[in-house]
Formats: structure tokens, C-alpha cells, sequence
């Protein structure tokens, strides 16, 4: 997997030529309603799943794809992914076929992504049950590596309802070194609304997985669990729902289900839904219909991911989620589950968003950013009066005490973090009236700016950053237009720009200098082997598998020291992984660099 974009653990991902997360629409190669290649032309489909177990029992389907391979027999030259039996032993009892040999049936096919027969885990089944079935599937898994050849293989977590046997399944699929993991028996649990549980199951799976390896929903077909999910950083989801639902005369949309006879007023545009009139299609004969009705359903899962790859590209898939989860009570009991964990996504969570932090309920309020806010917000107690001002706040500052404390949602927030992100960069369904003491011995323009640009430091790179940074004869550039603080020079050197976006600095080698000295390794350093040394040091970006190791408090979006495995200074730019993706991923860039220490773009001052 290369990472391209993030928001939290969910990511907009390239594995092979496909950009995810996307939708694998299952192919039942005995009954093809909508043709693979119709799926990639009109649906923009770059993945399809099909059953190698019912290839396989059909004399003639198993010949002709002998002969002629998976792709040309369905004809489609996108990724193509098989199971294995496994789903038709748990609705079926049995299968007549060993795993050995579905693992080389799938290779011979030509399957791109191939499964093994895992043991399906039943909700109902007991512990022991379930612990045996997950050994029983790590024992097939390291049978069928054997088997595989050139063919990904994809080796299912199972689990049941049972946290830490999600976990310990996890554990041992990993160790097998699988290159694709689905996450498996979830099917009853999402037929019924379990959706909780299946956070639960997708958490604890993903806890103990490699980060660069794509994660599968298996039959997590429904567009309404789709935002949850990919949220917790699944990649892949395959769907019969969108025929399985149209045989049923019912049709999917992102909020739910509706029955054909139901439906008076189609709820979302669908180009489908355009061309006949509801009532056309109640009275067609049924291959139409479930032929109409599934294209219906497709192209409402496809937007589906289309709408939610968007909002990771605009960084707002928390708000997107959050409000999604609100189309039905046992989604939003599942996303007040998700948030219990809110502590461990925080290390996935970045310094800060394209997107604005948008308030949707009293939820919102125990995102991992807020965490991090009152986390961080801690190492600043200090005095002064206390205040409530309203927003935008830039409108009241000439008369806001210099030194005061802020009254916000997040908590009290001394004035001189004010523009933090998400501090300002967010917006609450109520306001607070101007409220300002009678009397106070406020700091002056000059002690208070000095103050402001210490404190955005030690916020934003840990306690004493600013002291190091901002040492010497100091001068402050403030913009033209806005007043604001734009950058900062320490005795003739340019050391830091304050962004404008999240309040934030951006460090200049001068910066990243000093905090090197005043900072003992790791601390805010991403190590790099000799082999890539010298191209950052000529500004070049770093990529993953160069990196040797990393800061563990470091958080995508940070400002990050390049430095060589002897702890010389490289660079400087910003990070777009935690730790434990960089020593994770083999593709893609870690660190946008910004300036190495061979090249410093000192010129940029020129602008300032
Ligand atoms: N399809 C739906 N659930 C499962 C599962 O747990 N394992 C496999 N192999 N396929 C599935």
C-alpha cells in the first residue's frame, strides 16, 4: 500500500493499480447480472470478488477458467479478487474441498488477491470454539503460503464477538506475513445491526496488524456502515447487497434500505432511478427490475465511496462519520463505541485539518483531537482573568486583556494559543457573549507577542521549545493585510513561519537547529539510513522504507528533524505518518521535506 491521503486511520490508498478504499462487487460467475466490464465503464469499478469455490463445482465454469483465466472469462483486466468456500461452509454446513487445493485452483485461475479457506466464526460460537478456529485458520494460512505462488494471498481474522481473540487472530495472521488481511464473520453481525461489535472487531484486528497492509470488510456490503469503517482504516469492501437487495425488490441507499412498494419519492438522485419512474419499475418483469434495481444499488454504494474518499481528501471524515452515524441509533451506538478508543487514534490522528472542526453533538467532543487539545492545554496553567468572547475573536482583540484566559468549548485557553487549530478553526451551534473584567494589568503588545510565539511552540513541539527557539535578538514580521505573525528571525536568521491555516509553525533549518540541540534524540527526529542521508540533506523528501526509526509522539502533519542514524541533522519538513507507519510502509513518502541543511532557502526571506 502507498499512503496518498489520510484523515486519521482512514486513508486514500494506491495497492496495485487500485486507488482505495473502494468497493469489490461480487461476480457470481453462475449468474451475472451486471458484466464486470459494464461495472469498470459505468460504475467506475476497479476491483471485482468472485468465488473461486463455485468455479471450481461447476465442470464447465472450472474448465473454461483452467483454460482461459479468471480475467478473460469475466472479462475484466482490473484486480481480481477469489474466496474460498469458506462463506458456503458457514451458510452450507460443509464444502467438498480441501484448502490446499482452492489455494491452487485460485493460482491457476490467474486470481490476483486469493483466499484461504479459513474456519468462518460464528457469533453464538463459544471462546474455546472460536480460539480453535483461529488456530485452525493460522494453520491453513501457513499451508497455503506454500501454495500461492506469485498470487496475493489474503489471510482473514476471525474472532467472533470476542475482542481479544480479534487480537490474538490478528497476532498470529501477522506473524504468517499475509498480503491482504479481510476480516472475517462479520456477516451476522452486520445482517442484524451489530454494528458495535464489528467496531469492536475491526479495532482490535487493526491494533495488531502491519498499518501498510490493505484491510478487508468481508461482506460489509451495506453503504451505511461504509463512513464507520473506513474511519478505523478499511481499505476494501465487497458487496453481493447490491443484487442480493435488488432480487428483493429493495434498494440501498447511504441512510438505509427502502422496499420497492415503499418508495414513493427516491430519497437520492440515481441515473437509474431517472430514466424509469418508480412505478414503471414496480410493474416490470422481474429480470428487468432486479437488473434496474441492482444498478441502483451499485452506483449508490460507488457514490457512497466517492462521498467519503472526498471527505478524507478535505480532511473532515470525523464530521462525516459523525453525521452519517445519526441515520440510525445502533450506528451511532457503534460510533460512541469507536470513540472509547479515541486515545489510541489519537496517535493516528494529524496536528491538524484542511477542514474546519465542525460540531455536530455532544459526541464531537471526545474526538482524539479534543483529547489532544485538553491534553496538551494542560502544560499551560496559569492565571489571568477569565473571558468569553465572540467568534470570529480577531473582531475583539483590541479589546481583549492581553493575558487573559479564554472561556471556549474545548476548555480555558490562554489568549496567546487563540489561533490554534482546532481552537479557532471551528464552529459551534451557539455563541458567547463579549464578557471582559473591569480592571486588569495587562502585558504589553511586545511581552505578549513574545509570550504567544513561546507558548504556540511549546504546544506544538513539547515544553521548552520555545525558550530554544526564540533565544537572541528576536524580530517578529507580521502580514501586511491581517497583522498576524507571519514569521520569525532570531538574530538574522529566518527560524520559523506561522501558518496562517492552523496556527501553527512551519520550522526553517535555523528552527530545526535549535531544537536539535535543545532536544536529545529521538525527540522529534525521523531517523534515515546512510543510503538516503544524502539526498535529504539536498532537500529531497524521505521515503518510508528508508526510515530507521521515529519520534513515537510524533503525529502526521508534524513538524519533523531529518536525521542520519548518527543523529546529524539533515532537514527539516513535516511528517504525513506516526511511527509506526513509517517503519511500516515499503512505498510512498513519510516526510515532505522542506529544506535540508545542504540547501537552506534562506532566499524565502526575501518574501518576508
Ligand atoms: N465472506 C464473508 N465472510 C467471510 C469470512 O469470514 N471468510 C471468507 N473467506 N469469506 C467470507
Amino acid at each position: 500500500m502507498e499512503l496518498k491521503a489520510r484523515d486519521c486511520l482512514a486513508r486514500i490508498c494506491k495497492f496495485r493499480n487500485v486507488e482505495t478504499p473502494t468497493l469489490m462487487p461480487v461476480i457470481n460467475p453462475n449468474l451475472v447480472v451486471i458484466s464486470p466490464r459494464e461495472m469498470k465503464e459505468r460504475f467506475g469499478v476497479e476491483a471485482i470478488i468472485t468465488n473461486s469455490y463455485i468455479i471450481w463445482k461447476n465442470k464447465e465454469l472450472k474448465e473454461r477458467a483452467l483454460e482461459i483465466g479468471l480475467h478473460k472469462m469475466l472479462d475484466f483486466d482490473g484486480l481480481i479478487m477469489t474466496d474460498s468456500g469458506t462463506f458456503q461452509s458457514y451458510v452450507y454446513g460443509d464444502v467438498e474441498i480441501k484448502n490446499e487445493e482452492i489455494v491452487k485452483f485460485q493460482r491457476e485461475i490467474g486470481s490476483d488477491i486469493g483466499t484461504i479457506l479459513d474456519v468462518f466464526t460464528e457469533p453464538d460460537f463459544s471462546e474455546e470454539k472460536v480460539k480453535e478456529a483461529i488456530e485452525e485458520t493460522a494453520k491453513r494460512g501457513e499451508e497455503a503460503k506454500r501454495y500461492a505462488g506469485d498470487m496475493l494471498l489474503a489471510g482473514p481474522i476471525q474472532g467472533s464477538i470476542y475482542p481479544h481473540l480479534r487480537e490474538y487472530a490478528a497476532k498470529l495472521m501477522s506473524r504468517i506475513d499475509f498480503d491482504y488481511y479481510p476480516i472475517g464473520g462479520v456477516v451476522p453481525l452486520m445482517e442484524n445491526y451489530r454494528y458495535a461489535e464489528v467496531v469492536e472487531a475491526i479495532i482490535h484486528a487493526k491494533m495488531q496488524l502491519n498499518p501498510s497492509k490493505p484491510v478487508h470488510l468481508f461482506g460489509g456490503g451495506h453503504p451505511m456502515f461504509f463512513p464507520l469503517a473506513v474511519l478505523l482504516g478499511v481499505d476494501f469492501f465487497d458487496s453481493a447487497a447490491y443484487v442480493k437487495y435488488a432480487r428483493d425488490n429493495r434498494l440501498l441507499f447511504p441512510h438505509g434500505t427502502r422496499k420497492l412498494e415503499e418508495l414513493k419519492y427516491p430519497p437520492y438522485y440515481s441515473p437509474i432511478l431517472e430514466k424509469y419512474e418508480i412505478e414503471e419499475i414496480k410493474v416490470m418483469e422481474e429480470d428487468e427490475r432486479v437488473k434496474i434495481l441492482a444498478e441502483h444499488n451499485l452506483y449508490i454504494s460507488m457514490e457512497e465511496i466517492r462521498r467519503i474518499k472526498q471527505a478524507i481528501h478535505e480532511e473532515s471524515m470525523w464530521e462525516y462519520a459523525e453525521n452519517r452515524a445519526r441515520e440510525h441509533p445502533l450506528l451511532l451506538k457503534a460510533y460512541r463505541r469507536l470513540l472509547r478508543y479515541s486515545k489510541w487514534l489519537e496517535k493516528f490522528e494529524s496536528i491538524s485539518k484542511k477542514s474546519a472542526f465542525f460540531y455536530t453533538g455532544e459526541e464531537s467532543m471526545k474526538r482524539p483531537i479534543v483529547l489532544r487539545l485538553r491534553r496538551r492545554i494542560r502544560r499551560f496553567k496559569r492565571d489571568g482573568p477569565i473571558i468569553t468572547v465572540p467568534r470570529p475573536w480577531s473582531m475583539h482583540l483590541d479589546r481583549i486583556p492581553k493575558g487573559a484566559r479564554v472561556k471556549t468549548p474545548f476548555g480555558l485557553i490562554p489568549l496567546e494559543l487563540e489561533d490554534i487549530y482546532p481552537v479557532q478553526q471551528s464552529e459551534f451551534p451557539w455563541e458567547e457573549k463579549l464578557s471582559l473584567p473591569e480592571r486588569f494589568e495587562e502585558l504589553s503588545q511586545k511581552d505578549f507577542e513574545l509570550l504567544k510565539i513561546k507558548s504556540i511552540a511549546d504546544y506544538q513541539f513539547g515544553k521548552g521549545a520555545g525558550d530554544a527557539l526564540f533565544n537572541g535578538e528576536i524580530r517578529i514580521i507580521k502580514s501586511k493585510n491581517t497583522g498576524k505573525i507571519r514569521n520569525v528571525i532570531v538574530d538574522d536568521e529566518h527560524v520559523a513561519s506561522l501558518r496562517a491555516e492552523d496556527g501553527f509553525f512551519t520550522l526553517r533549518i535555523g528552527g530545526a537547529k535549535r531544537l536539535h540541540q535543545r532536544f536529545k534524540a529521538p525527540k522529534l527526529r525521523v531517523v534515515v539510513s546512510h543510503e538516503s542521508s544524502e539526498f535529504n540533506r539536498a532537500g529531497k523528501n524521505v521515503f518510508a522504507k528508508f526510515v530507521k526509526d521515529m519520534d513515537d509522539a510524533l503525529r502526521p502533519g508534524d513538524e519533523v528533524l531529518v536525521v542520519d542514524e548518527d543523529d546529524n541533522l539533515l532537514a527539516v519538513g513535516r511528517t504525513l505518518m506516526n511511527r509506526l507507519e513509517a517503519l511500516s510502509f515499503q512505498r510512498g513518502m513519510c516526510v515532505k521535506v522542506r529544506e535540508g541543511i545542504a540547501n537552506p532557502k534562506s532566499s524565502l526571506l526575501k518574501n518576508v
